[in-house]
Formats: C-alpha cells, sequence, structure tokens
C-alpha cells in the first residue's frame, strides 16, 4: 500500500506542477526548473506529467518533454512487473516420502506470512487456489495477521474460508507475538469459533503426528517434549522460523514446515533471497526444501509483506506437500 500512496502523491505533485509551471509562464513569474518538471516524471510521476502537459498545454512541443511518454510506458511496465511478482500466486509441490507412514496418501497445503495481504473479496484469490489444491490439512505457520498493518477482518476472512475447506492447523508467527493482547485474544477466540486449531502441541491424525509449535516457544525446550522418537509415526512439525534447523534436527522430527523468511524479498538469479526479516543479506535459507541430518525441512517464501512492501522476482506461494509411503 506504501508504495499505491507513493504513487498517488508524486503522481498529483507531478500534475499540479505542470499546471502551476504553465500559470506561472503566462504570469511571467519565475518559472519550475524544466529539470525539477522531468525529475518528477522520472522519480515515479510520469502520469500525472503527461496529464498536465496534455490538459494545461505546457511542454507539448519542447524536445527534452517527449521523454515523459516513454517514461510513462517504462513505469507501465515496471508496476505491471511489481503487481505480477507481488500479487500472482504460485503453487510449489514438494514430495515426502517416510517408511514410518502407513497411509494412503495425504496432502498438506501450507500457508504462510500472510501479514494481512488483500487477495481478492473474501481473499476468494487465494482460498480458490487452496480450494483447487484438495488438501486433507492446511497447516498455518505463522504472520497471519501484521503488527505493523494490523487488519483482523481480513485475517478472518482467510480462516473462514480455509476452515471450510478442511481442518486448518495454525502456530504463532513473530507478528501475532507482537499484537495487542486483548485485540489478540478476541481474534483467538473467534478462531476457536471458527473451529481452528491452535495450540494442539502434538495431534495424532490422518496416519501422522502433527506437532504444532508457537514462536515463543522455539527457544525452550518445547519441541523436545513434544517428539517422541518411539511413536513408529510420521512425525511433522509447523514452526515459523528456519533458523532453529538445528533444533528440529536434534528433535528427530522427520518434516518441518516453516516461513517467516519472505522468500529474501528480491531474489536475484544465481545468488539467491537478498534480505531475511531479520535483516540477514543472502541468507542461506529462504525458499525451498533442505535435508538437514534426517530431517527435511520447507521453507515457504509465504504471501505477503511486512516492513518491505515489495517483492521482486518472488512470488507469493502456496506450498503442497504429499505425503507417502516409503
Ligand atoms: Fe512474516
Amino acid at each position: 500500500m506504501l508504495i499505491v500512496y507513493y504513487e498517488l502523491m508524486i503522481n498529483a505533485v507531478a500534475f499540479a506542477a505542470y499546471g502551476i509551471d504553465k500559470y506561472r509562464a503566462q504570469k511571467n513569474r519565475y518559472r519550475i526548473p524544466e529539470a525539477t518538471l522531468i525529475g518528477l516524471a522520472v522519480i515515479g510521476g510520469a502520469l500525472g506529467a503527461l496529464f498536465g502537459m496534455k490538459i494545461f498545454h505546457h511542454k507539448t512541443l519542447k524536445p527534452k518533454f517527449l521523454a515523459v511518454p516513454i517514461l510513462l510506458g517504462i513505469q507501465i511496465l515496471l508496476a505491471g512487473f511489481c503487481l505480477y511478482s507481488n500479487l500472482h500466486i504460485v503453487v510449489t509441490n514438494y514430495e515426502y516420502r517416510d517408511e514410518n507412514y502407513t497411509g494412503d496418501g495425504l496432502r498438506i497445503v501450507q500457508i504462510s506470512d500472510l501479514h494481512n495481504q488483500f487477495f481478492g473479496i473474501k481473499q476468494e484469490y487465494l482460498l480458490g487456489k487452496i480450494r483447487a489444491l484438495g488438501p486433507d490439512i492446511i497447516a498455518v505457520t505463522g504472520d497471519v495477521v501484521d503488527s505493523r498493518h494490523t487488519n483482523y477482518y481480513l485475517a478472518l476472512q482467510f480462516f473462514k474460508g480455509a476452515s471450510e475447506i478442511a481442518p486448518v492447523y495454525y502456530v504463532k508467527g513473530n507478528h501475532e507475538l507482537l499484537l495487542k493482547s486483548d485485540e489478540r485474544d478476541r481474534f483467538f477466540k473467534e478462531l476457536d469459533e471458527l473451529g481452528v486449531i491452535r495450540q494442539w502441541g502434538v495431534t495424532e491424525t490422518m496416519g501422522i503426528r502433527l506437532i504444532g509449535l508457537d514462536d515463543d516457544q522455539t527457544e525452550d525446550d518445547t519441541l523436545s517434549k513434544y517428539t517422541d522418537g518411539e511413536s513408529g509415526m510420521t512425525e511433522i512439525l509447523l514452526s515459523h522460523k528456519p533458523e532453529y534447523y538445528n533444533k528440529y534436527k536434534e528433535s528427530g522430527v522427520g518434516l518441518v514446515l516453516v516461513g517467516h523468511m519472505h522468500g529474501g524479498q528480491i531474489i536475484i538469479p544465481g545468488m539467491g533471497g537478498l534480505l531475511s526479516p531479520d535483516v540477514e543479506f543472502f541468507p542461506e535459507f529462504y525458499e525451498g526444501m533442505h535435508k538437514i541430518g534426517n530431517t527435511e525441512m520447507i521453507i515457504s517464501r509465504g504471501l505477503g509483506n511486512s516492513v518491505i512492501p515489495l517483492r521482486i522476482n518472488d512470488q507469493p506461494e502456496i506450498v503442497t506437500v504429499d505425503i507417502k509411503k516409503k
């Protein structure tokens, strides 16, 4: 949204600047320098500048101002690319085979880091994608609600729609832990009424042992209390951050689903994700499936943004994991 506000502002300023300069020209007053007028078009205000030129019949015959429609074309292409990078959801499929799994196959759809991103009326663009994937379980790995641009209504729309598709298992991310406690408690009460399963700790369901770890439980020994190497079942952990990968490995869980990294915000081909939410450049883990000892860790790039309001070459992602016999 910050970018939208910026674009509205800079185009309004550019439009007004062309109008003011035309007025001053007619009154023989001090003029706005041409470099400023073109500069406003360069920094994102090309549409406002072009409207200003046409409506006020200003600078339309000056050769250097022919650059304005070219700048507009470039900005439209850039805007299209940014919209595609930020709003076009892709699905990444993984397969996890485990000798302890004895069922006929199970599909987990993982949703992470929605951060109050808008995906259509009633979040239907996102929910339609989830529905089409036919999940047995929807695993939500934190940061559905953003603590900076909080919108419980959007989050509830997502959870309501998701819980009508399949059982929803939800763990808190760092953002849910930063919310005002009274508002958060009210939100969680509404989730309980929707049937969203949260703070379950360990549950045995559909032939797996599903473990949920909230973000404030990752640094203590909660995980070791939840895991059970003697169970003879496939153990799958939902958590928020990949940085505890050593702990996950030591716990002996077979599969971990996490998010938090937002794909590094900007994915540079050949170099990877640029920046983690914890301000680490080119983090080792920013997306994908990673084998750490006997544990597989899948990192979702997630769907929304928080501090940095822009993704580049880092499309919002839904992860599916098909659990199969080995
Ligand atoms: Fe996040």
